[in-house]
């Protein structure tokens, strides 16, 4: 899945950002949500997400960058998200969350910022069911446009591995600094859904940078 994040945007004409996503050919729209507590800063929230629903039929895959995300989740999915990802990190409960939103009908992500270790998630990871995903994040939560954490690879390679033995039916989906070639290096190493934000935004040619990312390896 290629996910194309809009925080670079053009946020005063969101309908034609939705538009020039879905004409690129990826598969969803990557909404990045910032409560300015969780992070150092704020982007879009409830409402926006409202608005942004009712003008494009894409996948909207949700980042939610927010310090309570167990007691925002039920909006946030009521707005229109239809894949939901917060923070290990946060202070809501990890297990709860995912149960959470499991009951409202989507499938949950669990983003793992690039301090935390992968074995974090080892007493969560058995709760995850089909369609669920990893978001390992490829820069520092908060900004798009950050440079690719080279050292990401392994993280990326060691979750996979794990995933790959324990049979676990989830995804992995990396954030931040992707192109073609940082994008590639993930898929390389188990990644399967790609966030990419300034890399589509600010490319010629949308389509031939979302066919980029899917070049064979
Ligand atoms: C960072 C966000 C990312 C970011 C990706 O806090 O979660 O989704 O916007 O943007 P690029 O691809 O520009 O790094
Ligand atoms: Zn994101």
């Amino acid at each position: 899945m290629i996910s194309v994040s809009i925080l670079n945007g053009d946020l005063a004409h969101l309908a034609q950002t939705a538009e020039l996503v879905a004409a690129s050919g990826a598969d969803a729209l990557h909404y990045d949500v910032m409560d300015g507590r969780f992070v150092d800063n704020l982007s879009f929230g409830l409402p926006v997400l409202s608005s942004l629903r009712a003008c494009t039929d894409l996948t909207i895959d949700t980042h939610l960058m927010i310090q309570d995300p167990l007691h925002f989740a039920e909006r946030f999915v009521k707005a229109g998200a239809d894949l939901l990802s917060f923070h290990i990190e946060s202070r809501s409960d990890t297990a709860e969350t995912i149960r959470e939103i499991h009951s409202l009908g989507i499938p949950a992500g669990i983003a793992v910022s690039p301090d935390t270790p992968v074995e974090a998630l080892f007493p969560v990871l058995p709760l995850l069911q089909k369609d669920d995903f990893i978001l390992l994040m490829t820069v520092y939560p908060g900004l798009g446009g950050q440079q690719f954490l080279t050292r990401s690879v392994p993280k990326i390679a060691a979750l996979s591995e794990i995933i790959r033995r324990e049979q676990l039916p989830v995804h992995i989906e990396v954030d931040g600094g992707i192109n073609a070639e940082t994008g590639a290096q993930c898929r390389a190493a188990g990644a399967d859904y790609l966030v990419a934000g300034s890399y589509l935004l600010r490319s010629e040619d949308p389509a031939a940078a979302v066919r980029s990312l899917r070049a064979p390896l």
